[in-house]
């Protein structure tokens, strides 16, 4: 079930909010927490204005809600609502509140009981879920705080062990837990949380938007295969968008979700408990996941960066798409100018794939880097000239520059690698970040008189190729794939 949390301050706006999304929500959560007073309408009245299950929920601050008055008030509240045959009254591990529970039971309200930790995944998770399970008649919920690729291994593995348990709720919260909200029903999860934008009910919840249209998770199931992408930061990344939008145009039954990742290894053993398919790779994976790969494609083995990876008979295959998608929006710029160089800004593992493809079409790179020792290091790898970006004069003799370092990627939009240089007409200048669309640099440029391009249409081009590897079906936008 996807279940909308109610977080306005009144039950008018909650359930103006629940009109608008009810067509695909099963269930919602009633913060009493949040409300001005949560009496101020009969709970009688309010079970009557909703036409869906409904979960009674009284949040104190120590477990993420919003009521710090005393525990009298809020058993009080709480009985006054269990009177009313509601579906569902959730009460913490730690709430013992006697009246409100035999209420309930009189009257066939399931007692959901909660666990929440804000810090980690605790060692004895599975422990904590079983012991709220033996307590007849109720959900054991338990709500934790991924904070690394470990943590986020340990919640999935405690999922895992513990499927004998039929009816339970288990969310991740923060970056590392979002798969687990959108992949709650192959984790058993009963349902999943969303709220609306900035009312968020919980760190990491998602909206009601990206659960039903962005993850489409309302059409998850248990055959669903299961892509992604792995990053640190990820969140900001637009190929879900892409992904998902091509899957349910070619009616694939497969979902495309980020991972937070700051562990490849445990990432891997996420993978394999997930039976994930593929992912794509971004920053700042893309070298070191050479070492995990079982098997390489060809241009891996020259540009030695990968941002694809997809199973093939339980071994690891690695590509690197990039390469393609790269050069898709430049040729047609290029096609009349006779270039027989270009510079390139940064020497990590993008600047690596972009020097091979400009290399394939022929050009001289040059190389501009902060760090002389990496800088040289990647020119002698390739073949290119190097020139410390302290020298920033030297891209005067450029009429195509590409920038290829993190630098201007959101949230650090007011920076640029290049803070004194000025560009001038007749220069071509590619910045392969593509959020924000626009970065400081190609503003810059673009205010110089530069012609420039932006990361997006490179992103397309490279999530399309992803998309065949990925589903060995050709790309259904057809308008996309003539760009790429
Ligand atoms: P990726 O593999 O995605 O290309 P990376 O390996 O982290 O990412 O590469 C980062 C590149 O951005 C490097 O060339 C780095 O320069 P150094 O070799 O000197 O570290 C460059 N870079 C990062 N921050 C920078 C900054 N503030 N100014 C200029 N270059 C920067």
């Amino acid at each position: 079930m996807l279940c909308l949390s109610l977080m306005e301050d009144s039950i008018e706006k909650n359930l103006a909010t629940f009109k608008k999304y009810q067509r695909n929500i099963d269930i919602v959560e009633l913060r009493l927490d949040m409300l001005e007073d949560p009496l101020e309408i009969h709970p009688s009245a309010i079970r009557e204005m909703f036409s869906v299950p409904i979960i009674i929920t009284f949040r104190r601050c120590i477990d993420g809600g919003n009521f710090g008055g005393s525990e009298k008030y809020r058993n009080s509240v709480l009985n006054e609502f269990a009177k009313i045959k509601f579906d569902y009254i959730d009460l913490e591990i730690d709430t013992n509140f006697t009246e409100v529970e035999s209420q309930a039971h009189s009257l066939g309200i399931q007692i959901i009981r909660s666990y929440h930790n804000f810090k980690n995944v605790p060692a004895n998770l599975e422990s904590i879920i079983r012991s709220l399970s033996s307590r007849s008649g109720e959900i054991p919920k338990a709500a934790v705080f991924p904070v690394n690729s470990m943590d986020a291994l340990k919640l999935f593995t405690v999922t895992d062990s513990i499927k004998d348990i039929k009816q339970k709720i288990i969310i991740g919260m923060g970056e590392y837990g979002i798969p687990s909200r959108i992949l709650y029903k192959k984790l058993g999860s009963m349902l999943s949380f969303c709220s609306i934008k900035d009312k968020s009910a919980a760190p990491g919840q998602l909206s009601p938007e990206e659960m039903i249209y962005l993850y489409h998770v309302k059409k998850i199931n248990m055959a669903t295969m299961v892509f992604g992408i792995i990053g640190n930061p990820v969140m900001h990344s637009l190929s879900p968008e892409l992904h998902n939008a091509a899957y349910e145009r070619a009616g694939i039954n497969a979902v495309y979700i980020p991972f937070q990742v700051d562990n490849i290894g445990a990432f891997f053993q996420l993978a394999v408990l997930l039976d994930i398919s593929g992912f794509s790779v971004t920053i700042p994976h893309k070298i070191e996941i050479l070492d995990f790969l079982d098997l390489k494609s060809q241009e891996i083995n020259s540009i030695k960066s990968c941002n694809t990876v997809f199973k093939q008979d339980r071994l690891w295959k690695g590509y690197n798409t990039d390469f393609k998608g790269f050069l898709s929006p430049l040729l047609p710029l290029i096609a009349d100018l006779k270039l027989e160089k270009c510079a390139v800004i940064g020497a990590g593992g993008a600047a690596r794939a972009v020097i091979s493809a400009l290399q394939s079409i022929n050009l001289n790179v040059t190389l501009f880097n902060r760090s002389r020792d990496n800088g040289v290091k990647l020119a002698m790898e390739t073949g290119a000239s190097f020139y410390p970006l302290s020298n920033i004069q030297g891209l005067n003799e450029f009429k195509l520059i590409v920038q290829t370092t993190s630098v201007g990627m959101y949230p650090f939009v007011n920076k640029t690698p290049v803070p004194e240089y000025h560009f001038h007409a007749g220069q071509i200048v590619y910045d392969i970040i593509y959020n924000p669309e626009k970065t400081k640099l190609l503003i810059e440029a673009e205010k110089d008189g530069a012609i420039i391009i932006n990361g997006l249409q490179m992103l397309k081009a490279q999530g399309i190729i992803q998309f065949e590897i990925f589903t060995g079906q050709p790309f259904p936008f057809e308008g996309q794939k003539e760009n790429s």
